[in-house]
């Protein structure tokens, strides 16, 4: 009985459940919740979204274009990802901000239009990164917009993985 009077002080919403003819071997099971739980519905998946769309477009050095239809809010990580374009190395630390192999090199229109500034963080990754311009960003930091549609950006020449030259 002192277990109990324990256990309510503890964990009231379970030991409301308790009852002296409930097995003890498994104590926290009760039809209330179960119950409670099967009116809900779970899925396992992220609900589709009816993200509005815009068309970007990837060039490699050497005039390669690759196209893609990006999604507004995803970052210019998650479009190479979605759209499986073909960039070696690309997005290495999945947006974490540790490796600067994400680097693409904006047009100066381009680059002035971006709505958010570079971060302390995003700066110091992009001296780590290769061939650096002065409208490079990292693509994992880079937010879509609706006024983003047609944008050509450049993937340099090369990657560099800044988490292997420490
Ligand atoms: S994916 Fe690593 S810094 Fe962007």
């Amino acid at each position: 009985m002192a277990r109990v009077s324990t256990l309510w002080f503890i964990i009231p919403r379970f030991a409301l459940n308790l009852t002296r003819s409930e097995s003890t071997t498994v104590p926290f099971t009760s039809k209330k919740v179960v119950t409670c739980c099967t009116n809900r519905k779970f899925s396992s998946t992220s609900p589709k979204l009816n993200k509005e769309k815009v068309t970007v477009y990837f060039v490699d050095s050497h005039g390669n274009k690759q196209t893609a239809k990006a999604s507004v809010g995803n970052n210019l990580l998650d479009v190479v990802v979605e759209n499986e374009i073909d960039i070696d190395g690309f997005g290495a630390c999945e947006g974490t901000l540790a490796c600067s192999t994400c680097h693409l090199i904006f047009k100066k229109k381009d680059f002035d239009k971006l709505p958010e500034k570079p971060s302390d963080e995003e700066l110091d990754m992009l001296d780590l990164a290769y061939g650096l311009k002065e409208t490079s960003r990292l693509g994992c930091q880079i937010v879509v917009t609706k006024d983003m549609d047609g944008l050509e950006v450049e993937i340099p020449g090369g990657v560099a993985d800044a988490r292997e030259s420490s």
